[in-house]
Order: C-alpha cells, then sequence, then structure tokens
C-alpha cells in the first residue's frame, strides 16, 4: 500500500517514502518477486542475454532481432578507451580500491564527451554506449595496471561478458563460466529504488552529464551497506573459515548487534529471489569447476541465520551473499566484486536517468531542523576543547 507523507511526517531512511513513479522494476518483497519491465527475473536469466535485459530496461521493450545485433555492434564499437584514461588510471595508487578508482574514471568520462545534449536522442544512445561499453574496460585496465601490466584490448570476437572475464586474464574464458557470469550481470542490472538508483536520479535530476550521474552511483554502491556487501561476505566467509565455527559467529554478531553480511533486505521479507537464482548458478559452476569449501559455510550461515533471526526478523540471504562464492570460482580478486556489481548495474542506473529526464523536476526536500538558534558567538578564549575531534597523523 502506497503511503502518503504529511509534510512533517520523517522516516529514517526515507523507509517506505516513494521517491518516484517508475515504470522500470517492481519487487514485491513479502512474495519475493522482481520484475523488470514487466517480466519476472527468472525469465529474463533463463532466456536472455544482459545487453538484451539492458536493452529492456532502458528502451522499455525487448529488442528485435535487428535492434539487438545493432546495439551490440555499437557497444562493441566503443569498448575502447582513451590512452588519456589509461595514463591517467596510472597515476592511481596501486593500493586504492577499484570502486574508487571506477568511480573517478566515470566522471572523467564527461571530461571527453562533454558536449551536453540531453534532449537529443542521439546524444542519449552515445552515452547509453559508451558507458555500457566502456564501464568493464576500465575496471580491468585498472586490475592490469595496479598489476603493473599493460591493460588487454577488448576482443571483438568475445560478447559482453566473455570479453569482461578475457580482459581480466587475456585467456578466452570457459564457455559455461561466461555464461553464468552473463546471467550474474543481468541479475544485478537494476532493483528499484535502491540507494544508489536513488543518488543516480538525484544527480540527474539537475540536468547534468550521464557520466556525473554514472559516477555519483558509483560512488553510493560502493559502501558496505549496498553493493560492498558482496566483497564483506567473502572475507567473512573465510574468517569464519569453516561449518563448525558458524553457531559460535552468529552468536558474536548477534550479542554485538553486528550486521552479518549479505542478509537482510529493506525490501524483502523472504530470500532474495536473484540470492536463490545465484545459489542454483554457484552449486552448477561447482559441479563443473570443483567444490568450494566456503560455499558449505554459506549454507550452514544462511541455516543459523534463518533459525536464529530469519523467521523473526525477515532475515534472509540478499543478492550479495552468493555472487562473492561465484565470482571467486571464476578466479576474480575479491575487491573487484563490487566493480562487476557495477558493471551489471549501470543498464538500471541509466534506465532512470532516462525515465527522470522524461518527467524532470529537481530533487529538493526539506528537512527537519533539530539545531539550535539564537546563540551568542562565544570569543576564542571562552571556548572549551571538544573531547573528541579525531587526530590526523602528518
Ligand atoms: C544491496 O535496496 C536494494 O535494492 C539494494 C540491493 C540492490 O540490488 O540494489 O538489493 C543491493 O544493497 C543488498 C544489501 C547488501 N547489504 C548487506 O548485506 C549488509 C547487511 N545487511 C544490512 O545492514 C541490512 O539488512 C540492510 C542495509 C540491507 C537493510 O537495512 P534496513 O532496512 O535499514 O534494516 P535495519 O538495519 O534497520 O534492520 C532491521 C532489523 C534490525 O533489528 P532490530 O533492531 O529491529 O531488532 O533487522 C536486523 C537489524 O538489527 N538486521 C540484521 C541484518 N539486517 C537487518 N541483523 C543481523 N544481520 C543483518 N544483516
Amino acid at each position: 500500500m502506497m503511503m502518503i507523507m504529511t509534510s512533517n511526517e520523517f522516516r529514517d531512511g526515507l523507509a517506505g517514502v516513494p521517491a518516484a513513479k517508475s515504470r522500470v522494476s517492481h519487487v514485491d518483497g513479502e512474495k519475493g518477486i522482481l520484475e523488470y519491465r514487466g517480466i519476472r527475473i527468472e525469465e529474463l536469466a533463463e532466456k536472455s542475454s544482459f545487453i538484451e535485459t539492458a536493452y529492456l530496461l532502458i528502451w522499455g521493450k525487448l529488442p528485435t532481432q535487428e535492434e539487438l545485433e545493432d546495439f551490440e555492434t555499437e557497444i562493441r564499437y566503443h569498448r575502447r578507451i582513451k590512452y588519456h584514461i589509461r595514463d591517467m588510471m596510472k597515476c592511481f595508487p596501486g593500493t586504492g580500491h577499484p570502486m574508487d578508482a571506477l568511480q573517478t574514471s566515470a566522471a572523467a568520462l564527461g571530461l571527453f564527451y562533454s558536449r551536453r545534449a540531453l534532449d537529443n536522442p542521439n546524444y542519449i544512445r552515445a552515452a547509453v554506449v559508451r558507458l555500457l561499453a566502456k564501464i568493464p574496460t576500465m575496471v580491468a585496465a585498472f586490475h592490469m595496471i595496479r598489476k603493473g601490466n599493460d591493460p588487454i584490448q577488448p576482443n571483438d570476437d568475445l560478447n559482453y561478458a566473455a570479453n569482461f572475464l578475457y580482459m581480466l586474464t587475456e585467456r578466452r574464458p570457459d564457455p559455461l563460466a561466461a555464461q553464468i557470469f552473463d546471467v550474474c550481470l543481468t541479475l544485478h542490472a537494476e532493483h528499484t529504488m535502491n540507494a544508489s538508483t536513488f543518488s543516480a536520479r538525484v544527480t540527474a535530476s539537475t540536468l547534468t552529464d550521464p557520466y556525473a550521474v554514472i559516477a555519483s552511483a558509483v560512488g553510493t554502491l560502493a559502501g558496505p551497506l549496498h553493493g560492498g556487501a558482496n566483497e564483506e561476505v567473502l572475507n567473512m566467509l573465510e574468517e569464519i573459515g569453516s561449518v563448525e565455527n558458524v553457531r559460535p559467529y552468529v552468536e558474536r554478531c548477534l550479542a554485538n548487534k553486528q550486521k552479518i553480511m549479505g542478509f537482510g533486505h529493506r525490501v524483502y521479507k523472504v530470500k532474495d529471489p536473484r540470492a536463490t537464482i545465484l545459489q542454483d548458478l554457484a552449486e552448477q559452476l561447482f559441479a563443473k569447476m570443483g567444490h568450494d569449501e566456503y560455499y558449505d559455510v554459506a549454507v550452514e550461515l544462511e541455516n543459523v541465520v534463518e533459525e536464529y533471526i530469519g523467521r523473526e526478523k525477515g532475515i534472509y540471504p540478499n543478492v550479495d551473499f552468493y555472487s562473492g562464492l561465484l565470482y571467486r570460482k571464476l578466479g576474480i580478486p575479491a575487491d573487484l566484486f563490487t566493480p562487476i556489481f557495477a558493471i551489471a548495474r549501470v543498464a538500471g542506473w541509466l534506465a532512470h536517468w532516462k525515465e527522470q529526464l522524461t518527467v524532470n523536476k529537481i530533487y529538493r526536500p526539506t528537512q527537519i531542523y533539530v539545531g539550535d538558534h539564537n546563540l551568542a558567538y562565544i570569543p576564542m578564549a571562552e571556548r572549551v576543547v571538544d573531547r573528541d575531534p579525531g587526530t590526523v597523523s602528518a
């Protein structure tokens, strides 16, 4: 049921507050249903490809064969990045997080494609194609550069998912691995009004350029409560280490009021349908490429969390819980998990950018001021020392 707010009503985290009217996707959190443009995620995971799904999200309809081929060809053509971007990345500290590198590089695209024409469909199309095409190349390029290697050029013979895996290793990926990775991208492509999409829409509403829209969304996705949780899940499974350690770990987390990564969701009160599909994909991948001991830890964790808080509070695995185990089996380093989420989510962010432009009103909410009024200006000599201002080493 949609809630209408009175002007002074306030909800932490805008929980339950509609921030836009949208046709892009829909979640039923009670039933565990996710639809992109009205089509169930299970059906897209089985029958579609990431690029076809991106087209569906952004243009609101499934493409014809010719439309899909044109879109794929345009994206293939625009995969390369300018040497300026590569050189800029060479100045980034190799120890920096790839999400920070991606946010900076995405914003830098605005320097190269600066002519803004938001009412021109050709400009919109070019921005969509460039961002979908170049974001994976930028993620892979930073990964190679930080290892001291030259970036691997995109391979025009490979599709979107296979090409990304290729750019990490210079080896053609196993077909099943590439197919599963493509489904992972489809599953992560869009998810209604989450934090990064809200951030993208707020930025879009100022009529700035699409590269700034995507850069702000990437920065928002990076946090551990949002897309950054997939990396944290793997760290957590490694810390737990064995099936026997799961129960004491959960008890410790609950006693310390510490969140268990990869669990819980603002909207879902049942298991996230994407987690169910990802778990199934992980099992397929392990059957072909060998079992992963941490999968047993993950399954036990799911059972124990359900027993302790799941049923009572509706805390079940979310999209970030099983994805990391899958990417690990594909040989992908843990700090690329969230950039991979971003590669996929660019499709959803672009769909919302386009939608925002058609109905635009700049976002400008109000606040409830809870600070002081009419205080006197205190002379320097009378001010007291702040007990915990923090320190910065020289
Ligand atoms: C994504 O929104 C989207 O659509 C996002 C996303 C997408 O596709 O874009 O689905 C992707 O961001 C997935 C979420 C990844 N984050 C994590 O896995 C981090 C761990 N999970 C949480 O911190 C939490 O569940 C959130 C951030 C996902 C949701 O937070 P809410 O809605 O603000 O809920 P809350 O933190 O206020 O928790 C409500 C209750 C609390 O208990 P009480 O104080 O009411 O007794 O549930 C408990 C919480 O303590 N709880 C958890 C928990 N998550 C919620 N307890 C233990 N472990 C958890 N993970």
